[in-house]
C-alpha cells in the first residue's frame, strides 16, 4: 500500500487497520465519503491521507470548517462570490468548489451546516453544478467532497436539523473511526510515533518511555483521543528533565486516572481489567499461549479470540 508522502495513518489494532484498509480502497474513487469521529480520533489526518493516495493528490485540498465560520461565510467561501453580491464584495472571488478544481474539499463538522447552504449542496452533488454567489454563470465541479461529522448525523436526521436526502448523498461511503479507547493497541505505537517527531522539536531526539509511563498511557481513556495524547506526550517532553519520560511528567488528569485505577477505583471498566491481566500474562509467559491459558484459566481458543480482540499481538 503505497502511503502519500508526509501522512501517516499510524495503526495497530484491528480496528485501526480496518479503517485504513477502506480509505485505501475508497482512495481512487471519486465518490463522496463521509468520516464520523469523535473529536480528536483522526478524521482530518484521514482525510487528507485519502487525498493524498489518491489520484488527486497534485490537485489542490481545501477545507472549510462548517462549525467555527458564520453561515454567510460558510457559503460565500464554498461558493464564491461576484462583485456587488453583497455589501463588501468588491470583486469576484472564486470559491473553494471552484479553487479546489480536480481535487479534493473537506467540509469539517458538516452536521453546522445551515439549512439554505444544506440545500445548495445538494444540488451540487446531485447535478455537480453551481453559480458563485450573485452570478448566473453556472459552473462545474470537478473536486471530490469528504465530509468529517464528530455528531451521529442519523440523529440530526430524525430531529430535522439536517437534511435527509443529503445526508443519503454524504453517507455513499462511510468510514467510522472508534474512539481511541476502543482501540487501545494503538496506544503505544501512536506513543512512540509522536515522540519521535515531537522528541527532536523540543530538543530531545533520545527521549524514551519508562515502562510505567507506557502503562499509564495504555490504561488512560483518553477522551480527547489522539489529539490528547499527542498532547500529553509533548506536556511530559517539556516538564520531563531526564532522557527518560515518567508517569510524574505527564498531565495530572491522566496521572490521576491511574490513582483511581490502582485503588481499585470505580473508574474502570471490567474488559480494561481483563485486557491488562491478559497482557500482563502473555507477557510473563513470552507469549506462551497454553501456559497463559493455563494460568488465566480459560481455554486457548477463547485466549487467542480475546487476543485478537484486544490486539496483543506479539
Ligand atoms: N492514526 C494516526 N496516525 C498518526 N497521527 C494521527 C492519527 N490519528 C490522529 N493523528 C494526529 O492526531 C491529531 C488529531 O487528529 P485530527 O485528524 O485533527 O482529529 P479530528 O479531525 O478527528 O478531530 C492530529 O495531530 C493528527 O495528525
Ligand atoms: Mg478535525
Amino acid at each position: 500500500m503505497s502511503a502519500p508522502a508526509g501522512i501517516t495513518w499510524i495503526a495497530q489494532s484491528p480496528a485501526s487497520l480496518r479503517v485504513l484498509e477502506l480509505a485505501h480502497k475508497v482512495a481512487d474513487a471519486s465518490t463522496t465519503v463521509l468520516i464520523t469521529g469523535e473529536s480528536g480520533t483522526g478524521k482530518d489526518q484521514l482525510a487528507r491521507w485519502i487525498h493524498g493516495c489518491g489520484p488527486r493528490h497534485d490537485a489542490p485540498l481545501l477545507k472549510i470548517d462548517c462549525a467555527s465560520l458564520p453561515s454567510e461565510l460558510v457559503e460565500s467561501e464554498l461558493f464564491g462570490h461576484e462583485k456587488g453580491a453583497f455589501t463588501g464584495a468588491v470583486a469576484r472571488k472564486p470559491g473553494r468548489l471552484e479553487l479546489a478544481d480536480a481535487g479534493t474539499i473537506v467540509l469539517d463538522e458538516v452536521a453546522a451546516l445551515a439549512p439554505g447552504i444544506q440545500a445548495k449542496l445538494l444540488r451540487v452533488l446531485e447535478e455537480r453544478k453551481f453559480e458563485r454567489l450573485g452570478g448566473n454563470e453556472t459552473l462545474r465541479m470537478d473536486a471530490r467532497l469528504i465530509a468529517l461529522t464528530n455528531t451521529d448525523l442519523t440523529k440530526a436526521v430524525s430531529e430535522a436539523r439536517f437534511r435527509e436526502d443529503l445526508y443519503f448523498r454524504l453517507n455513499i461511503l462511510s468510514i467510522v473511526v472508534p474512539p481511541l479507547r476502543d482501540r487501545r493497541a494503538d496506544i503505544p505505537v501512536l506513543a512512540k510515533h509522536f515522540l519521535s517527531r515531537l522528541g527532536p522539536v523540543h530538543g530531545r531526539p533520545d527521549a524514551t518511555f519508562s515502562p510505567a509511563a507506557l502503562r499509564l498511557l495504555e490504561a488512560y481513556d483518553w477522551p480527547g483521543n489522539v489529539r490528547e495524547l499527542k498532547n500529553a506526550i509533548e506536556h511530559a517532553l517539556v516538564f520531563s528533565q531526564s532522557p527518560e519520560l515518567g508517569v510524574e511528567n505527564f498531565p495530572e488528569i491522566v496521572r490521576m486516572s491511574a490513582t483511581h485505577q490502582t485503588s481499585g477505583g470505580p473508574l474502570r471498566s471490567l474488559e480494561s481489567l481483563e485486557r491488562e491481566a491478559i497482557k500482563a500474562t502473555l507477557e510473563a509467559t513470552h507469549y506462551k499461549i497454553g501456559r497463559a491459558a493455563e494460568i488465566l484459566g480459560i481455554s486457548r481458543k477463547t485466549l487467542l479470540e480475546k487476543r485478537k480482540k484486544f490486539g496483543l499481538i506479539e
